[in-house]
C-alpha cells in the first residue's frame, strides 16, 4: 500500500491536536451545538449554556434519545471488541475490525495515570482514523481526574466507557472498577461528571450483582446519572474465571428491559451461533467478546476454532484462513501501528496456543528471545507451516462465500 494511503496513528503526546481536530470535527460540532440548543429545556435560568456543559439542562426523555440517536448514527453496531488490558490495543482492534467487528473498546486506561504521564498517554492510546467507532475505557475513583482524562480522548472517539467490571486485587488495591459496585454514590457521581461535561456520551461497563433486582436498581441508576450505552457482564464480581462460570444472560435481559438506553451483552460469546443465541435471548443491542478473540481474531466474520465446531448445527468446513494467516495480518498491523513488544508477545501465545500445544519446542525458542523483532516472528510463523501440521478454522459452508479473501466480513446477525 502506497504510504501516502496510510492512515496516520494518531497519539496524545501532549495536548490534541486542536487545529487539526477543528477541521474533523467542525461541522459534527456545528450541527451538535444545533440539536443541544434544541434540546435544551427552557428554565427559569436563561443565561447561555456553554459548550462544556449542555447536559445539565436535557431532560430524562432528551438523555434517552440522544442515546439512541448517537447509537444510531454509529449504525447500531453488534459486534464489538471487549475491552481488554494490553490486548484490545490498536493493531488488535484493526485486526478485529477486519474480520467483522464493528466497534472496539481499547484496554483500561487509568485516568489518573493518563492525566499526569505523558509517556503513559504515548504508549497506551493510540488509534487511527479507521479506528472507529471506538470506546476509549478508563477506572477511576475521583470524577475530576477522570474528566481530565476523558478530555483528552473525546475528540478521538465515540464513548468514554467507565469500567465498573474489573474483579482483579490490583482493582481491589486501587480501589476502581467492580470494588465501586460498594460505593454507588460515588459510581453516581462519576457518570454524572463525564456526563455532563463531555462532548461524546457516556458508556458503562458493569459486572452483575448476585441479587437480581440490586443489578436492576444499579443499572437503572446509571441510565439516570446520565449513561447512554451500558454494556453488562453476566458475571458477578466474584465469578472471575469466565471458563468456570457462565454468563447470565438472563440477568443481562433483566438490565435490557428495565432501561431505555442501548445495553450490550458480554459473557459466553465463543463463535457466530453464541452472537446470535445471545442477542435471541437478551435482546441486547450488540454483544462483547473478549478471550474467544484473542485466540480467533476472525470469530465475528464466522471461523471457528475447532473446539467449537464438534456440536454445532449445519455443516462446517475447513476455512480460508488459519490462526498463522490471522498473525501475520496482526504482525503487519504492529509495524504500522506501533505498539510495545509485551502486547504482540501476548497476542503471539494467545493466537498460536493451539499450535504450540503441538510443536512446544517452537514456543520454547520464542520464551528464549528476550527481545523480540518481526523478523524473528514472520521465520517462526512459516517455520511452524513447514512442519507439516495444519489446524485449520472451520466455517458453515453457507457463510465462507460471504466473506472476500481480504476478510472485511459483513455479518446479518
Ligand atoms: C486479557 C483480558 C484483559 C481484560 N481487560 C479488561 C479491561 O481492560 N476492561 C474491562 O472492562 N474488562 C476487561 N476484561 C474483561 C473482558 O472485557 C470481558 O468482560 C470478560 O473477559 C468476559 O468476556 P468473555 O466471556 O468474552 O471473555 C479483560 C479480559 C481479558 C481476557
Amino acid at each position: 500500500m502506497a504510504a501516502s494511503s496510510l492512515t496516520q496513528t494518531l497519539t496524545l503526546q501532549s495536548d490534541p491536536p486542536q487545529a487539526d481536530l477543528d477541521d474533523i470535527l467542525c461541522s459534527n460540532q456545528q450541527q451538535e451545538q444545533q440539536k443541544q440548543q434544541e434540546l435544551l429545556i427552557s428554565s427559569s435560568d436563561t443565561s447561555p449554556f456553554g459548550l462544556g456543559s449542555p447536559r445539565q439542562c436535557l431532560t430524562e426523555e432528551s438523555h434517552i434519545d440522544r442515546a439512541w440517536a448517537h447509537w444510531l448514527k454509529l449504525g447500531r453496531p453488534k459486534l464489538i471488541v471487549a475491552p481488554m488490558v494490553d490486548n484490545s490495543e490498536l493493531p488488535f482492534r484493526m485486526l478485529c475490525r477486519k474480520y467483522g467487528a464493528e466497534a472496539a473498546y481499547t484496554p483500561m486506561l487509568h485516568s489518573r495515570i493518563f492525566s499526569e504521564n505523558e509517556k503513559y498517554r504515548r504508549e497506551e492510546f493510540t488509534t487511527c482514523n479507521e479506528d472507529r467507532p471506538l470506546f476509549v475505557q478508563f477506572c477511576a475513583n475521583d470524577p475530576d481526574t477522570l474528566l481530565e482524562a476523558a478530555k483528552r480522548v473525546e475528540p478521538f472517539c465515540d464513548y468514554v466507557d467507565i469500567n465498573f467490571g474489573c474483579p482483579q486485587r490490583i482493582a481491589r488495591r486501587g480501589y476502581y472498577g467492580a470494588f465501586l459496585m460498594d460505593n454507588l454514590p460515588l459510581v453516581k457521581s462519576l457518570v454524572q461528571k463525564l456526563a455532563l461535561n463531555l462532548q461524546v456520551p457516556v458508556s458503562c461497563k458493569i459486572r452483575v450483582f448476585p441479587d437480581l433486582q440490586d443489578t436492576i436498581n444499579y443499572a437503572k441508576m446509571l441510565e439516570e446519572a446520565g449513561c447512554s450505552l451500558l454494556a453488562v457482564h453476566g458475571r458477578t464480581r466474584d465469578e472471575k474465571d469466565g471458563k468456570k462460570f457462565r454468563a447470565d444472560w438472563n440477568a443481562i435481559k433483566a438490565v435490557k428491559d428495565a432501561l431505555r438506553i442501548p445495553v450490550l451483552a458480554n459473557g459466553n460469546v465463543r463463535h457466530i451461533d453464541d452472537v446470535q443465541s445471545c442477542l435471541e435471548e437478551t435482546g441486547a443491542d450488540g454483544v462483547l467478546s473478549a478471550e474467544t478473540l484473542l485466540e480467533n481474531p476472525a470469530l465475528f466474520a464466522g471461523y471457528r476454532t475447532g473446539e467449537w465446531v464438534v456440536g454445532s448445527e449445519g455443516s462446517d468446513k475447513e476455512g480460508k484462513l488459519d490462526q498463522t494467516d490471522l498473525l501475520v495480518d496482526y504482525l503487519k498491523l504492529c509495524e504500522r501501528y506501533p505498539v510495545p513488544w509485551r502486547m504482540i508477545r501476548s497476542h503471539v501465545h494467545k493466537m498460536l496456543g493451539d499450535w504450540f500445544r503441538v510443536h512446544p519446542h517452537v514456543r520454547e525458542d520464542l520464551n528464549a528471545q528476550s527481545k523480540l523483532t518481526f523478523e524473528f516472528l514472520y521465520n517462526m510463523v512459516d517455520r511452524l507451516k513447514e512442519l507439516g501440521i495444519k489446524i485449520p478454522l472451520y466455517m458453515k459452508d453457507s457463510h465462507e462465500d460471504r466473506v472476500p479473501a481480504n476478510g472485511l466480513a459483513t455479518r446479518n446477525v
